[in-house]
């Protein structure tokens, strides 16, 4: 194998490739499980994890929180050894109520994106957990490394720097994300990093897709990578088969960006859902509270419903997340021989 190891502090990934967290339920225990038996880091996807819980309609902060405590769990039965963490959106309403689930699971790694995770150090106080923001500028990393290191005299354990070839929600504006490129903010935050006196690994993401795309990264100066998209196209993700099928299916033209009610661009693979909404508002029926910035009076339509709707296989209802590489996906493999061809 070509990659060094991943040192995040005391911990060591053999593999410096992190799974990114996909929600709703697309990285669930099973992807993540089997990411850290490969030496990888596994990631969970918090975000409204608890959409299976017979109760998720009527009570969906207790569903979302026994799920994540089960899944991190079942993960971690499923891969003793293994380094599993979770992906908490800190746009998530019950943001506070999952990091301590989490906790209470010893999760191994917390990382934060849509939106900086300005109080998470408070929150993990007294936990020996790797903590790290997902940030798409070198902005956003001062910001974060300022406001931790004055107020809380912590650091990040590792920085996920977003591209905006990235899936899911973009931390950038929609006339943003053409002109911005990955290996110039990853430079960037590279820079900023110098001026603590810790060591701070760097994680490239988004439009990750090959061993040589990885080895470009590392060349200039990442310690690893976190990559998504690739991982839903093998056979242990936890989304339903059609969900998979939709990118083998897909073309370099239906990848498009949508408006989502989280307040920032998505990028997901055209589809009727996508038509509908952008002709009408399709109101919501009922409301999980889940996102702070969402009035389910205003929303063009509800977030979670969609991507609900995806994972389970209802794709024509859904809303499909996918990094800008999606269409690349030809055929469904096992984590192992994924892992085993992205680190020739
Ligand atoms: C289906 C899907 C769901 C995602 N969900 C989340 C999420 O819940 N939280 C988050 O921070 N990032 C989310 N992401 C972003 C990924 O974690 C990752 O950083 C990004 O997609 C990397 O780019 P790549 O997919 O091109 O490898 C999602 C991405 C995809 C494709």
């Amino acid at each position: 194998m070509g990659l060094n190891p991943l040192k995040i502090g005391d911990v060591t990934a053999k593999v410096p490739i992190i799974q990114g967290g996909m929600g709703i339920g697309v990285s669930g225990y099973k992807l993540a499980s089997a990411v850290a038996k490969e030496g990888a880091v596994g990631i969970i996807s918090a975000a409204q994890i608890g959409y299976r819980e017979d109760d998720f309609k009527t009570n969906p902060k207790e569903a979302n929180i026994r799920a994540l405590k089960s899944e991190i769990r079942k993960a971690k039965k499923d891969s003793p050894k293994g380094i599993i963490g979770i992906n908490i959106m800190v746009a998530m309403n019950n943001y506070e109520e999952l990091v301590k689930a989490a906790l209470e699971e010893n999760i191994d790694i917390i990382i934060s994106g849509a939106g900086l995770p300005m109080k998470l150090p408070k929150m993990i106080k007294g936990h020996n957990v790797k903590i790290a923001p997902i940030v798409s500028s070198r902005k956003a990393a001062l910001i974060i490394l300022k406001h931790w290191k004055k107020r809380y005299d912590r650091l990040p354990d590792f920085i996920v720097v977003e591209g905006p070839k990235a899936g899911g929600h973009l931390g950038f504006k929609m006339d943003e994300v053409a002109t911005h490129s990955l290996e110039y903010i990853v430079k960037d935050v590279l820079e900023e990093i110098k001026n603590y006196d810790k060591e701070i690994p760097v994680i490239a993401a988004g439009g990750i897709y090959t061993s040589d795309d990885i080895k470009k990264f590392i060349n200039i100066g990442a310690s690893g990578v976190q990559m998504a998209t690739r991982f839903i196209a093998t056979k242990e993700c936890d989304a339903d088969i059609n969900f998979k099928k939709a990118f083998l299916n897909s073309k370099e033209e239906d990848i498009i960006l949508v408006k989502s009610p989280v307040g920032l661009p998505g990028r997901a693979i055209k589809n009727n859902f996508i038509e509908t909404i952008q002709k009408n508002k399709v109101t919501p029926k009922i409301c999980y509270n889940c996102l702070r910035k969402c009035d389910p009076k205003t929303t063009p339509y509800c977030i979670s419903d969609a991507l609900i709707e995806a994972v389970k296989g209802n794709i024509d209802k859904g809303l499909i997340f996918t990094g800008s590489n999606g269409y690349k996906i030809d055929k469904i493999v096992t984590v192992k021989e994924l892992i085993k061809e992205l680190t020739i």
